[in-house]
């Protein structure tokens, strides 16, 4: 048996946890294991593939980022590509991926990545690959999974980020903004502004209103509080507007960011009272895995060889309810989870006080 290892989309922490897992599972079942280097960018390449053993994942759980690299312009399907007169488009390479596949004998590919990855993993599968998906995202938005690996750091980064800037939003009495990640699901802004006692929290699952946040702000200078913790999520809206982007495509998405220095100079305005934005970004992706984040995705990557030893391909491997499981990849296809507004998690926020901006 081969199998190959492919990490695509933004990196995530726990993605070297995960190949350590499946490489390990793997190579004891007598299996040979191939990572795809650059998220499917070396498929065209005269290297496609570097050969993983048990040296090559020692000591890596612990590392963030991917020691297979990757890239969110690495959909197969709409593969960058420079045309003859010098200008840029794309092309539909997927069946030189399949031949390479065919080429170097590989059986089943462990795809880890997120919407985007487990979409062009549905395509892969109508073209007749067997594939084993690993949900990776620190957005947390993978329908069908309770949890992505990744997450966890994300959120206890931006948490212990947001803790430190209270202490100086206190000291200087400011309205201190602080913008995470999560693209179009509120999980990040969420988890990390109930954590840190944040006073309002943004969400995209609901468009604020800018009264609602200065009433919040008026309440807490009537009680002596003189500075006011938001934190908002890059793709959170006001009511009737739009999402604030930096107006450039990665691969296949736009880039978002923007929202916070927004909120942070309306408020400002409304207020009289001194404002300062804080973009988290590329923080809470970086470094090294949470506990919880090592364990979840060397589970995963040890279930994801499970399933092929198994035969089920075509699945993503998942936590419902505290087990794991598997789903159809092509059953989240074109699917998010988004923030449910029932949930205990959104009660307690307003249970606390907090102002979700409606
Ligand atoms: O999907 C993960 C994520 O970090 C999003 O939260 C964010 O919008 C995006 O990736 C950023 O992507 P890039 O690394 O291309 O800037």
């Amino acid at each position: 048996m081969k199998i190959a290892i492919n990490t695509g989309g933004g990196d995530a922490p726990g993605l070297n946890a995960a190949i350590r897992a499946a490489t390990l599972a793997a190579l004891k079942r007598g299996w040979e294991v191939y990572g795809i280097k650059n998220g499917y960018g070396s498929i065209y390449t005269d290297e496609p593939f570097v050969k993983l053993d048990e040296d090559k994942v020692r000591g890596i759980t612990l590392q963030g980022g991917t020691i297979l690299g990757t890239a969110n312009k690495g959909n197969p399907f709409e593969m960058p590509h420079q045309k003859d007169d010098g200008s840029w488009g794309t092309k539909d390479v997927s069946d030189q991926l399949i031949e390479t596949f065919d080429d170097y004998g590989i059986d089943a590919l462990v795809a880890i990545g997120g919407d985007g990855s487990m979409n062009i993993a549905s395509r892969l599968i109508h073209k007749g690959l067997n594939i084993v998906g690993v949900p990776k995202t620190i957005d947390n938005d993978i329908f069908g999974c309770d949890v992505t690996l990744g997450f966890d750091t994300a959120i206890d980064i931006a948490t212990g980020a947001i803790d430190r800037i209270t202490t100086t939003a206190e000291s200087h009495h400011r309205l201190m903004v602080v913008e995470v990640m999560g693209r179009y699901a509120g999980w990040i802004a969420l988890y990390s502004g109930i954590a840190s006692s944040a006073d309002v929290v943004l969400i995209p699952e609901i468009p604020f209103s800018y009264d609602s946040i200065v009433e919040k702000i008026k309440e807490r200078e009537a009680k002596g509080r003189h500075y006011t913790m938001i934190v908002v999520a890059e793709g959170a809206t006001e009511k009737d507007g739009d999402i604030v982007t930096k107006g450039k495509e990665v691969g296949q998405q736009v880039q978002l960011g923007g929202i916070a220095d927004r909120v942070a100079n309306e408020l400002s305005e409304r207020t009289g009272k001194e404002s300062r934005s804080v973009v988290l970004g590329h923080l809470q992706r970086g470094g090294s895995p949470s506990t919880y984040d090592r364990l979840i995705s060397l589970r995963f990557g040890a279930a994801a060889i499970r399933c092929i030893q198994d035969n089920d391909f075509n699945k993503l491997v998942v936590l419902q309810d505290n087990e794991l499981t598997r789903i159809p990849i092509t059953s989240i296809e074109g699917k998010m989870k988004s923030v449910s507004l029932e949930s205990d998690t959104m009660q307690t926020a307003r249970d606390i006080g907090i102002c979700m901006g409606d």
